[in-house]
């Protein structure tokens, strides 16, 4: 059923797994976008956009597997305005229970250029594409990409057009962040108003945040009449970003009072969905990002500090039990049992196999022996890494010794075991990194240059875990790999490892360049 501007219903449509993945870097396995798009079931995500099925063998085995497990949610996919497309989205989607098919193109000036289309062509191929997705599906989304940048006689003839051919959800598109809160509202109150029809089908809002404005003009949008928010966990998506999920839904439940708005998101489960998306992007959360930065509820100064402790409310405007944040953080001792873990890793979203169980419970012993206190956030960096660096993958790091300080050169001894083989080498380097990745480099020769190289503290005090991200890069192929442990060496290197892993199963999956999205939004 739509949902029309008269409902006080906002759906979310959440797009991290195509929008999201899009950016480069961000690419994620098959198994990680299963895991996301559970969760996302999970957490009462309306719709979720899987990904773009004609881009790749492997985005359509995505949305057709995520298709087939879903539970609530509707099942969208991507397609450009050509029937190739669209039919590729339709068998990907059709095994979901609410399956929807999203076509699109570019309807500004600038877009409207590059396949060389004169206005009545393009109207003419909007009108024949929106039928046969219709024909295939009952549940069409239709959108104007750069819609903030199209004549707006123009926008309401082709949404007119699109609403007649049969599309029930029509997405107004802030394609390049352009647009500031109050012409966000104007837009869609202008089509509401002047497009015949517009009052039957929903009116959706996708906000890119290239100004910082992306979810101040989808909640404009919303007060407006827009009644789907597009959006992705932790904002992720190309260049700066899109709206992100967790500021929408909260703005929402915050200020109810003058955004009247519900939405059937289960709040609770942001913070766990959050640090599972920045695992598995490999993009770090910035720390004082809105909502799911590590310092959106910390008060440094001794004013906040005296005030929060007299009455909280006086510097919080939500609670961190809001999003799933647990405030008695001190998770665990050296001498908790397994038991005492399952429960702890159930409390932070993770039900764990036993095989898993007993990994991470070695690894929590060995990290209890050698840190004072061990709290929710090692915890869960232990199990992503646990989940990150699979014990079967081809590369995997058995020794490491490095030796460094003020008189170089810097020196590291390693043992790599490559497909169950031990390999013993030493190499200098420009510090231990740089000598560990050498080692790396000399038992695994390879041509991945490195593009990204982050480190990022769990906790505070000396002795917390570092969590590092690799991002590297082989014939336009990107991938990123992730790592925790105390010794910053050791992470460093396991994520490298890592990355290489998931370098060679995508050299296995894809040709040379397929990140580099070899399909453009206007090509056949
Ligand atoms: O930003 C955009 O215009 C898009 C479209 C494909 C909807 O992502
Ligand atoms: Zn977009």
């Amino acid at each position: 059923m739509a949902q029309t501007a008269d409902q006080p219903r906002v759906l979310i449509f959440d797009t991290t797994l195509r929008d999201g993945e899009q950016s480069p870097g961000a690419t994620m396995t098959h198994e990680e976008k299963l895991e996301i798009a559970g969760l996302l079931d999970e957490m009462g995500v309306d719709i979720i956009e899987a990904g773009f099925p004609i881009a790749s063998e492997g985005d359509f085995a995505a949305v057709s597997e995520i298709a087939r497990r879903s539970k609530n949610s509707t099942i969208c996919g991507l397609a450009r305005a050509n029937f190739k497309d669209i039919d590729r989205c339709w068998e990907a989607v059709k095994h979901a229970k609410s399956p929807r098919i999203h076509t699109f193109i570019g309807t500004s000036p600038l877009h409207r250029a590059i396949p060389n289309l004169t206005m009545d062509e393009m109207a003419e191929r909007i009108h024949e594409t929106v039928t046969h997705a219709r024909n295939l599906c009952d549940n069409v989304q239709w959108s104007p990409m750069d819609a903030t940048r199209t004549e707006h006689d123009y926008l309401c003839r082709v949404v007119e057009i699109a609403i007649k051919a049969g599309a029930t959800t029509i997405n107004i598109p802030d394609t390049v962040g352009y647009t500031y809160p109050f012409e966000s509202a104007k837009l869609i109150a202008m089509l509401l108003e002047r497009v015949p029809g517009a009052d039957k089908i929903t009116f959706a809002t996708h906000c890119h945040n290239d100004l910082g404005m992306a979810t101040a003009n989808s909640l404009a949008a919303v007060e407006a009449g827009a009644r789907q928010i597009e959006c992705t966990i932790n904002g992720l998506g190309e260049r700066a970003g899109n709206t992100a999920l967790e500021e929408v839904v909260m703005a929402l439940r915050v200020r109810n009072d003058i955004l009247p708005y519900r939405t059937q998101i289960d709040t609770t489960k942001i913070m766990h969905l959050s640090r599972r998306v920045s695992t598995v992007s490999g993009f770090v959360v910035q720390p004082n990002k809105a909502i799911v930065g590590k310092n959106a509820f910390l008060h440094e100064s001794g004013i906040h500090q005296d005030g929060v402790l007299k009455n909280v409310e006086t510097f919080e405007i939500m609670k961190p039990a809001d999003i799933g944040l647990n405030e008695k953080n001190i998770a665990m001792g050296k001498h908790s049992g397994r038991a005492a873990l399952r429960s702890k890793l159930k409390e932070l979203g993770y039900e764990l196999a036993d095989n898993q169980l007993n990994d991470v419970f070695v690894r929590f012993k060995a990290l209890a022996d050698r840190k004072k206190e061990v709290y929710d956030e090692d915890l869960l960096a232990l199990v992503a890494d646990e989940q990150t660096n699979d014990a079967h993958e081809h590369l995997q790091l058995k020794k490491l010794r490095v030796v460094c300080g003020t008189e170089g050169p810097q020196e590291a001894d390693m043992i790599l075991t490559i497909d169950g083989v031990d390999h013993h080498i030493d190499a200098t380097g420009d510090g231990p990194v740089d000598a560990a990745f050498n080692c790396v480099k000399m038992l695994f020769p390879h041509k991945a240059r490195l593009q990204v190289y982050q480190v990022a503290a769990v906790t505070e005090g000396t002795d917390a875990q570092a969590t590092v991200s690799v991002r590297l890069e082989e014939d336009g192929r990107l991938v990123t790999g992730s790592s925790a442990d105390t010794d910053t060496i050791v992470a460093s290197t396991k994520a490298y490892i890592n990355a290489l892993n998931r370098l060679i199963v995508r050299r296995q999956k894809t040709a040379p360049n397929d990140d580099v999205k070899t399909i453009t939004y206007h090509g056949e």
